[in-house]
């Protein structure tokens, strides 16, 4: 049978709606904030996109409006390479919106969901099987999923997508939990410092923490393998039961919107073409790199070329 190489993302498009401030405002005062812009974003998107640009055939299935703004994120995804066919505009219900306060290169987001938790297992599966009816996503596909979406509606089509032969990808991002039974389908979660304490109850400060919630992780998902990301840290991994840490790019932090997103949908890419594990990490924390350098969330992602030119310069 021939392995496809391709990806497809279940989850969350949003209109990002981005306010710089010099700190954070606390409970009932207002604040004076600068440089707001509106950009493409939501996780699921976001992914999809850092696949599409690293060079892959890349699939959405999501769920906007029939607004503004769910056409502006179904363009952009279309001008960045990614399928839409499975994106559905609904009446009656707001594209997702993320409101994101900057401060000192860091980011506090509020989202609304909108259509982004309306879509079904079922819609899901059946945009999965007419996917594979078309010979888009099968053997070897890697499927990537996060938790913006209907969390019953993620479950069913992870568990769908590895029974079509796919790698699962699961990033519960916001923290969230999965049944027992479909983390199961899991062959590998990537996910943040504080969504691995949400998760496994272990925070990774340190070799020995990192190593204990890696370890967690792989037990949580029956074998799967495990990836935290760990900011300006690197992200780490256990190769054969040994810790192994990929450093951060060391760079001017703009914006760091979208990184971990960047890393997860560069890390899918790499993966659907058959790389390891480490080359993975490699390629996907050059892409989070770069991306960090940039404002906006799919306005930052990088090409792959932009990768290679912006390692080769420095
Ligand atoms: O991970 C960044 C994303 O989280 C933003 O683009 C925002 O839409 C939220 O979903």
């Amino acid at each position: 049978m021939k392995r496809q190489q391709s990806v497809v993302v279940f989850g969350s498009m949003n209109m990002d709606l981005s306010v710089a401030c010099e700190r954070m405002p606390r409970a009932g005062e207002t604040i004076a904030g600068s440089d707001f812009f509106t950009a493409a974003g939501g996780k699921g998107g976001n992914q999809a996109v850092a696949a599409a640009r690293r060079g892959v055939a890349t699939y959405m299935i999501a769920a906007v409006g029939a607004d503004s703004f769910g056409d502006e994120l179904t363009r952009g995804l279309e001008a960045a390479g990614v399928d839409c066919t499975h994106v559905e505009h609904l009446a009656d219900i707001p594209t997702g919106t993320a409101t994101i306060l900057r401060s000192g290169g860091d980011n506090r987001i509020v989202l609304s969901a909108g259509a982004n938790t309306v879509r079904t297992g079922e819609d899901a599966v059946r945009s999965l099987d007419a996917l594979a009816a078309a010979g888009a996503v099968g053997m070897g596909s890697v499927f990537v999923a996060q938790g913006e979406c209907d969390l019953s509606a993620t479950a069913e089509a992870l568990v769908h997508a590895h029974r079509l032969g796919c790698f699962t990808i699961f990033n519960p991002a916001p923290a969230c939990q999965l049944p027992a039974e479909a983390w199961q389908e899991v062959d590998l979660v990537c996910l943040n410092e504080t969504e691995c304490e949400a998760v496994t109850g272990i925070l990774p400060v340190d070799d020995a923490s990192c190593t204990a919630a890696l370890r967690a992780l792989e037990q949580l998902t029956a074998g799967g393998t495990a990836v935290i990301t760990l900011g300006g840290a690197g992200s780490a991994a256990l190769i054969e039961d040994v810790l192994m840490q990929v450093p951060a790019q060391d760079c001017e932090v703009v914006d760091t919107t979208a990184a971990g997103d960047t890393y997860i949908g560069v890390f899918a890419a790499a993966r659907a073409e058959g790389e390891t594990l480490f080359e993975c990490m490699m390629q996907a924390s050059l892409a989070a790199g770069l991306a960090v350098t940039r404002l906006g969330a799919q306005p930052s992602i990088p090409t792959w070329d932009e990768v290679i030119r912006w390692a080769m310069s420095r």
